[in-house]
């Protein structure tokens, strides 16, 4: 046996050689790190797609590699990278971060209600996904119509006639139907108990994503006494935790006396309150208004403005939507092979701003180290799959600041990849609820079409808004900041189809 000093000090060279050939290893190309911060100064506070579209032609790389105290972060601008890593090889790229705070926020110490956001691959992700797939895939997506409908119309009651920023009646159409489906709730006033309950919960979820919270690092402090004065972080956690829990039970429990009494409308929790993996449905459920909320409010909100900044796009749309009604009815599910170019509209408007310019809700994390063309890329990277930058590459969507719907029609789109391919992610973990999603803008947008004209958009300023001049939020779902616009029945007879 070799004498314990000389192994010890055999084993230290051993790891330090393997560490450092691990680090020489090739990283892609990037922005020069600074001593001790990296590439900290490098990593954009503010409309992150745009410098990494950048930085993707300047170091002549659709990988870019950043590295911020001590942490990998891998860029992807190409179509097939993203393809290749996230989907081909999306076993190992579909981990999530899970930072001690979101942790404690989330599940408390039990465990419960740990969402499908931030929930490694594994057998509580697969049981979530398989309720999703069983509710919202592209057959079941279809049943929807109905509800989808009705919350239109009493949407657009509420915003023809008067200048408005339409934000609020959009918000309550679309927690409507998300509430209706999920729980057969139906929401009744825009401060509504069920819908309070389903915000606060995902307020709590995305401020303990933040970065910066400093027991992040440093996981042990959450084992401070929360009495402490400067243990305001646990303070937040805590109260935090209890509105998860809240937004994760009390529609369940609605759901459960609804049954038990006999007055339960018909709804996703309905079918499913008895299933065996009880903690999957309940948790399926609340995530649908957390994940499916505020990104399509977000497309809502850009097809309107789109749509305010375009009259001849209207004209076109409702000649064609005139056609196949002819103006006696609202169009429906059944009529969309017939009307392609709402179609194309709202492909242009998920490409034109793209929602999730960077097409993860929660930074996508590797869970093995890998080599890809040449580069390595190491276990806990950070891979961020930059749509923007394919949706706007000139080489694929000429002109791509121009809203023009008519690229994606097929006499024309040929060099016009359907933005659907990239906007709701790849792999293991794509949007599940990309149908419900696409039937809500679809029926959104052919009853705004078929009975009213949209117009004057203005912003906040009170200036008059033109493509050029749009502004947006930053961050993971970007929208267009406040603006108010105009929204005018076509005609007498178009006006009473919003009644019937
Ligand atoms: C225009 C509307 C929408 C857009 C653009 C969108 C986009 C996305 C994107 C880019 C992701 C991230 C995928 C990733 O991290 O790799 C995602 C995840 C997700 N979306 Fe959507 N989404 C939309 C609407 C919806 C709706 C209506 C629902 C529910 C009914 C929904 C439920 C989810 C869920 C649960 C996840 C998390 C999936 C996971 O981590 O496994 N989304 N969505």
């Amino acid at each position: 046996m070799l004498p314990l000093v000389p192994a010890l000090v055999l084993a230290l060279g051993i790891v330090w050689i393997a560490l450092r050939r691990r680090r020489n290893r090739l990283l892609p190309p990037g922005p020069p790190g600074k001593l001790l911060v990296g590439n900290l100064l490098d990593v954009p506070r503010k409309d992150e797609w745009l410098l990494y579209t950048e930085y993707a032609r300047v170091y002549a790389g659709d990988i870019v590699c950043l590295r911020v105290l001590g942490q990998t972060l891998i860029i992807l601008s190409a179509e097939d990278d993203i393809k290749e890593l996230l989907a081909a090889r999306g076993a190992i790229y579909s981990g999530r971060m899970r930072g001690t705070m979101v942790q404690q926020q989330l599940i408390g110490g039990n465990r419960v209600g740990e969402g499908v956001l931030v929930l490694p691959l594994g057998r509580p992700f697969r049981a979530i996904r398989r309720i999703f797939a069983a509710f919202l895939g592209p057959q079941a997506a279809r049943r929807y119509a109905d509800v989808q409908t009705q919350a239109v119309t009493e949407c657009l009651r509420r915003l023809v006639d008067k200048q408005q920023d339409p934000h609020i009646p959009l918000k309550r159409m679309i927690g409507g139907i998300v509430l209706r489906l999920a729980y057969g709730y139906e929401v009744s006033s825009d401060d509504d108990h069920f819908v309070q309950l389903a915000e606060k919960s995902v307020v709590a979820f995305l401020s303990a994503l933040q970065p910066g919270w400093v027991v992040d690092t440093f996981p042990a402090l959450m084992n401070l006494p929360s009495w402490l004065p400067f243990a305001g972080f646990k303070r937040k956690a805590e109260k935090w935790h209890q509105d998860a829990e809240r937004g994760l039970n009390v529609p369940w429990q609605w759901v459960k006396n609804r049954l038990a009494s006999g007055v339960a409308t018909p709804s996703f929790a309905a079918d499913i309150i008895e299933d065996k993996e009880e903690t999957a449905a309940r948790t399926a459920m609340r995530d649908i208004y957390g994940a499916g909320m505020d990104t399509t409010l977000a497309a809502s909100l850009w097809l309107i403005l789109a749509l305010a900044l375009h009259p001849e796009v209207q004209l076109r749309a409702q000649r064609e939507i005139d056609v196949v009604t002819l103006g006696e009815r609202l169009p429906t599910l059944d009529d969309r092979g017939r009307l392609p170019y709402i179609d194309a509209i709202i492909k242009e408007v998920l490409r034109w701003h793209p929602t999730v310019n960077l097409a993860t809700a929660v930074p996508h994390i590797s869970t093995e180290d890998d080599t890809y063309r040449g580069y390595f890329i190491p276990k806990g990277s950070i891979v961020v799959p930059n749509v923007w930058s394919i949706l706007h590459d000139p080489a694929k969507y000429p002109e791509p600041a121009m809203f023009r719907p008519e690229r994606h029609l097929s006499h024309e789109g040929k060099c016009n990849p359907d933005p659907y391919n990239y906007v709701f992610g790849f792999g293991p973990r794509q949007c599940p609820g990309r149908n419900l999603a696409d039937t809500t803008l679809y029926l959104l947008a052919s009853a705004i079409l078929a009975t009213c004209n949209v117009s004057d958009a203005i912003n906040g300023r009170n200036e008059i808004l033109m493509p050029e001049n749009v502004e947006y939020s930053s961050g993971i779902i970007s929208r267009p900041t406040p603006f108010s616009c105009r929204i005018t029945p076509r005609t007498e007879q178009t006006r009473a189809l919003l009644y019937e």
